[in-house]
């Protein structure tokens, strides 16, 4: 197979000269013209821990790639958003529109520099999904490499991760714990690289992505600063060659079978709602319809068994120390959970990846048997109602109950609605309706983590529900339904409810209703007025006229 197929066609075409004087004058050999170009990039940036070590990750990869002699490795980088610092503030509006952006920037450098194959290293949630969108558009050999998780942080003997942070806000509120305590926490939660520690959304989707076979065998479960994460990056070179060298391309490996997989493995572990807009996304870009219903088939049929934060005990690097992500999908297999036969980046299927590597050992309690699961079926329940016509997706883990009736709480922003906890105004059995922050009225969905964390620490948490249009962190727990969709800015019906409305949510039956009459939603939609958008300019005004509903993934280039 030859190895320069997109690259030759610039660095080989000798009405080309300026492109070939330009790569020569950027360090490259005239020798070297006649080999891939594979361009190795990262969401490398400063200022984040699940980002600031990428470009030395990206560094290593470089060296394993230069030292195949068959391929010269091209660095980039691409911009990324921190979720943890943006929860909370108007930053988060940017969040979700990021995985866009990172998926186009990839698409371009690679598209505009025929680069032949594509390795790129990720360290937040929605970076890993924007690369493979990316991969998939390009369909050129591709490897993600996850920066891995962090590690977790300790204080007075209790460990600590990012949502310890979150939640001592609502336990100082409440004077649960002290100034210094408090002080304390935020010193100690994140302490050094890494992506936030348990099975969040970025802890998930790499999960996801090494089960859909686009990285390699532990990228997912082994922690930023592992010897086995350095391990990786030394390896990646032959990896991507073999991958150039038997042209097998992300149609290869990302197919229905393999997104099945990913789905399940994140449906065991209980991983985070974010990944059914994601999923949707990855899935049609590849050009595979994947629907909500779908996503709710793989929840009446799989298990919950983890026992991982947010809602249960362990954290990514306790997972790792089980056998990481291989020996769960070790499990899964000999259970017949999964599809063995999907190629992966390694070249080999799943099950052959999985043959040589070690299992759960005996002892464990992370995961339970199928015999004794956290909950027989899905946490992730999709439901639909006069609410939610085009769907609605809630984490349900069974911790919280599966049925709630409450009465309605409205807020129309999320400042509003901390504003309104901090003032008691939030109490035990009410629904707190959050909405206009859906992916136009957000703009970019925001996620919901610090009210969550609030309505925790506050003591609320089994007490109260919550609903939005808007999207729930991979940290967040509690009985929360999100990506309420149509969403209250494009007139859905959560922009109808009212103070006072009887609500009930069903995760049995998967129904979110609201004790309205279609008459009386009628007349509250006549005096209905759409409110201005929050954005009339830049990139987020972009994203407003091109973003499309959550339950279709809120895909922008359709
Ligand atoms: Fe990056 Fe949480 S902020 S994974």
């Amino acid at each position: 197979m030859k190895l320069n197929k997109y690259s030759s066609k610039l660095t080989q075409d000798e009405t080309l000269p300026a492109s070939q004087a330009m790569i020569i004058g950027s360090g490259i050999p005239f020798e070297d013209l006649n080999k891939a170009f594979v361009g190795i990039g990262s969401t490398g940036f400063e200022g984040n821990p699940c980002n600031m070590h990428l470009t030395d990750l990206a560094a290593l990869q470089k060296k394993s790639v230069q030292a195949t002699n068959e391929i010269v490795g091209l660095l980039f980088n691409t911009i990324g958003v921190s979720d943890g610092i943006t929860n909370g503030n108007d930053g988060m509006r940017y969040s979700l529109p990021s995985r866009e952006i990172i998926a186009d920037s990839i698409e371009s450098i690679a598209g505009a520099h025929f680069y032949d194959g594509v390795i790129f290293t990720a360290g937040c949630d929605k970076n890993m999904p924007g690369a493979i969108m990316a991969m998939a558009r390009l369909n050129r050999p591709s490897i993600m490499v996850y920066g891995g998780t962090i590690n977790g942080g300790h204080y007075k003997g209790e460990k600590l991760n990012i949502v310890s942070a979150f939640e001592a806000y609502g336990k100082k509120l409440q004077g649960k714990i002290s100034d210094e305590d408090y002080k304390e926490i935020i010193k100690n939660s994140c302490p050094g690289p890494g992506a936030c520690g348990g099975m969040y959304t970025a802890n998930t989707m790499a999960t996801a992505i090494e089960a859909m076979g686009m990285s390699l065998p532990y990228s997912s479960s082994c922690p930023a600063r592992s010897e086995e994460k350095k391990r990786e990056c030394h390896n990646v070179g032959q990896y991507i060659l073999n991958l150039l060298e038997k042209d097998i391309k992300p149609s290869d490996i990302i197919t229905e079978k393999s997104i099945k997989n990913a789905l399940k493995i994140i449906t065991v572990l209980g991983g985070s709602t974010n990944a059914v807009l994601h999923m949707i996304a990855i899935a049609r870009t590849m050009g595979i319809e994947l629907t909500l219903t779908d996503i709710q088939n793989i929840t009446d049929t799989t298990p919950l068994l983890a026992d991982m934060k947010p809602s249960g005990k362990y954290l990514m690097e306790d997972l790792f120390k089980i056998g990481g992500v291989p020996a769960i999908l070790k499990f899964m297999l000999k259970e017949g959970m999964i599809d063995g036969s999907c190629m992966t980046v390694t070249g080999k299927t799943i099950e052959e990846n999985l043959k040589d590597l070690p299992g759960l050992p005996e002892g464990q309690d992370l995961l339970r048997p199928l015999s004794n699961p956290v909950k027989p079926e899905g946490h992730i329940q999709v439901l639909y109602g006069n609410i939610a016509k085009l769907g609605a997706v809630a984490k349900i883990t069974g911790h919280e109950g599966e049925i709630f009736q409450g009465k309605a709480i409205c807020f129309d922003n999320e400042a509003d609605l901390n504003a309104g906890i901090h003032e008691g105004k939030v109490q035990a059995g009410h629904v707190v309706v959050i909405r206009y922050v859906g992916p136009k009225g957000g703009p970019g969905m925001p996620e919901m983590l610090k009210p969550t964390s609030a309505i925790i620490g506050a003591g609320l948490g089994d007490k109260v529900a919550l609903i939005t249009d808007g999207r729930f962190s991979g940290g967040t727990h509690g009985f929360v339904v999100g990506h309420v969709t149509p969403e209250a800015m494009e007139g859905g019906e959560i922009a109808l409810v009212e103070d006072g409305d009887i609500i009930l949510i069903d995760s049995i039956h998967n129904t979110i209703e609201a004790k309205v009459s279609e008459e009386e939603f009628n007349a509250r939609r006549a005096k209905w007025k759409k409110p201005d958008y929050k954005v009339k300019s830049g990139y987020l005004w972009k994203y407003i006229k091109n973003v499309e509903n959550a339950s279709g993934g809120c895909l922008t280039d359709r």
